[in-house]
């Protein structure tokens, strides 16, 4: 039976003296069909009170009452916080920082990822879990830890850092040449001279931070795979997942995703922050909607969401009537089969009682939070049938995050900020606005299928990937580079000869010079072509380019580039390339991709303001991001309505 999952974080070790309340717990969620919960994130000290004493009695009896109940169990695996007398006895597991110095106990999300002494812990926490619960028909899946990120410089990380770029390089003198040592005198003789970057020490050689970020990514990543071992020793059929964030810099999730059974992630977009139009938030939620599909090209897991307001965002709002329906729906457009909540009810004390829950300190059932996740609950049971359903390969955006962790590193040409996420969101919006679905794909990526692929400031680009693209286009494909493409190579070198590298003739021109713009600065750019805006403004970077074949379809208006191409398209094999020299204004993206799509995607149309039209399956999900009503494809949408056709027909 297609099921789609509505549920929450549920800790009710923040309430075992109060049975009355976790009785009420059970009658309400099934009151909110809720099917499942995300149990015990954050229960380690109630688990295991001292060193091998464990009590799991407690537990036991939730999971027998929560699937006598009809719902099921998706149970974490506690290593997200650790209980004060493993730090007390164990200093080794509590993480340094950048500047060397040992953190205390306290907050969460701090262990060392080397400590043997911690993985040992956990190992023994999560056997000791599966052995009990692990063959429960009601523990359909495991949640490792919490938001796995951040790094640690402690003695033991430094080690593995230089054993693991032991196994990179080989030998000394590679590494040498990766990093360019001979700058600034840095040359290492031996592997034991590398240190991590501290702010105190080497912070500028960004050879050595890119290979940081990969190695802390990597052990990140390490340490989730023995947590996720721990318990496949014991039930070798044990499905997994981990919780992922929004745009995350610390761990390449494209490499995590592989470890796991399911992608999921925490979305907590800032709804009706007064810079920002509804669609604005909706489309930038959307784009990360659709880098955790991506990242297994399966359905994934919305895995937390606020019913009604955060407690951390500068200013909390809360969320206003319909958008929780809104937002929840909008996640299984984009190929989620959940939505869950941070939190089922709301704590009592310390720093997240103020965060919304659906069940708050009232513990009412008739208020406007309740009420509505009730309605998301009934939208879900009546949508079941979407779920696993996939989604069509129409466009790949690439987003590479060695790319981005390089690009974000680099000194110069602006240091004010590179905004990569913003070129991003700008190509994946005027994407989105013509309806067309996206993939957010990696460097390593197979773009076989895809129809148009879009790499936006792909200052990294490695040699096998730019000859991916080359032959994409030469096999008939259509790709869109932007400025600030074949930079550099792996190691952030930079590539020597023309430029773009490996692009220049698939672009069909060559780039001369690039001149960076302070915040507010623009530099006029009219079309050549009638199908794109008659001027837009070019902005954060304005490369020069010299034609060498590519049509010019819009030239810089003024400056001493003037004349110059912005956006040029040529032919290449059986495909076509285009290059845009600059960053234009969020509404020239629309237009520019209807240009793009025309002959391209067949089913590409530019939607009206504050529609949105998402595909999956035989599935397509009409929204209406305003607050006035609209009427589209024949399909009345009120204000932040949602309409489901399948195969063309309305079914909700
Ligand atoms: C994250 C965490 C949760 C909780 C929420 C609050 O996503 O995983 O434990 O702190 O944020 O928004
Ligand atoms: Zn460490």
């Amino acid at each position: 039976m297609p099921t789609l999952y509505h549920g929450a974080d549920y800790n009710p070790d923040q309430w075992l003296d109060r049975p009355d309340i976790l009785e009420r717990d059970i009658e309400l969620m099934q009151k909110a069909h809720v099917n499942v919960v995300s149990l015990g994130i954050f229960a380690w000290c109630t688990l295991e009170p001292e060193e091998g004493r464990f009590n799991l009695d407690w537990m036991q009896e939730i999971i027998d009452r929560l699937w006598a109940a009809g719902i099921s169990i998706d149970l974490a695996t506690p290593s997200g916080a650790r209980p004060a007398w493993l730090a007390k006895k164990y200093p080794e597991v509590l993480r340094v920082n950048a500047d060397r110095t040992r953190q205390l106990f306290g907050a969460r999300h701090n262990h060392c990822y080397t400590s043997p002494v911690y993985r040992d812990k956990v190992r023994t926490i999560n056997q000791t879990l599966a052995r009990r619960f692990g063959r429960h028909p009601g523990v359909i899946l495991w949640h490792l830890s919490n938001e796995y990120g951040g790094e640690c410089h402690c003695p033991l990380c430094q080690q593995a850092f230089r054993d693991w770029l032991r196994e990179r390089y080989g030998d000394i003198a590679a590494l040498n040449r990766a990093w360019n040592t001979k700058f600034w005198s840095h040359e290492f003789a031996d592997f034991d001279q590398i240190e991590s970057p501290a702010p105190h020490g080497e912070n500028a050689m960004h050879g050595l931070n890119l290979d940081w970020r990969r190695f802390v990514s990597h052990q990140t990543i390490d340490f989730m795979k023995w947590e996720r071992d721990s318990i496949r020793e014991i039930v070798p059929e044990a499905k997994v997942c981990a919780n992922m964030m929004y745009m995350f810099p610390g761990v390449n999730y494209f490499d995590m995703a592989r470890e796991l059974d399911l992608a999921s992630w925490d979305s907590y977009p800032t709804w009706h922050k007064p810079t920002e139009t509804l669609e604005d938030t909706a489309l930038d939620t959307a784009m990360m909607h659709d880098l955790f599909y991506s990242l297994k090209g399966q359905p994934f897991w919305l895995m937390e969401s606020t019913p009604s307001y955060t407690n951390w965002q500068t200013v909390s709002k809360v969320k206003k009537p319909g958008v929780s329906l809104f937002a929840s729906l909008q996640a299984i457009a984009h190929g989620s089969d959940s939505v869950l909540y941070f939190q089922w009810r709301q704590s009592r004390g310390a720093s997240e009682k103020f965060h919304g829950a659906v069940v708050s300190h009232d513990g009412r059932e008739d208020n406007r939070v309740f009420q509505e996740t009730v309605q998301v609950g009934q939208a879900l049971c009546d949508l079941a049938r979407v779920a696993g359903t996939k989604k069509e390969k129409q466009a790949a955006l690439v987003f590479d995050w060695e790319n981005r962790w390089a690009l974000e590193d680099a000194q110069g040409p602006r240091n004010a900020g590179m905004g990569y996420k913003q070129e991003l969101l700008r190509h994946y919006r005027g994407l989105a606005k013509n309806g067309v679905t996206v993939d957010l794909v990696n460097g390593e990526a197979d773009l076989t299928g895809y129809q148009l692929v879009v790499a936006p400031m792909l200052y990294m680009l490695r040699e096998d990937f730019a000859a991916k693209l080359r032959a994409f286009v030469a096999e008939g494909g259509t790709l869109v580079v932007t400025y600030w493409s074949g930079v550099v190579d792996e190691s952030d070198l930079c590539w020597l000869g023309d430029a773009p590298h490996g692009l220049c003739d698939v672009l069909g021109l060559r780039r001369c010079e690039i001149d960076g713009m302070y915040d507010g600065e623009t530099r006029r750019c009219v079309a050549l072509d009638p199908r794109l805006p008659a001027s837009a403004q070019g902005s954060v970077l304005c490369e020069v380019a010299a034609l060498e074949g590519a049509t010019p379809l819009m030239a810089y208006d003024e400056d001493f580039f003037a004349g110059a191409p912005a956006v040029a398209v040529n032919a290449y094999g059986k495909g076509r390339a285009y290059y845009v020299a600059t960053r234009f204004e969020p509404a020239f993206y629309a237009p520019f991709y209807a240009l793009v799509c025309e002959g391209v995607i067949g089913d590409a149309q530019l939607l009206p303001d504050n529609v949105l039209l998402t595909c999956r399956g035989p599935f397509t999900f009409l929204q209406n991001a305003g607050e006035t009503p609209v009427t589209f494809m024949g399909v009345e949408l009120p204000k932040y309505g949602t309409a489901v056709l399948e195969d063309g027909k309305r079914i909700y």
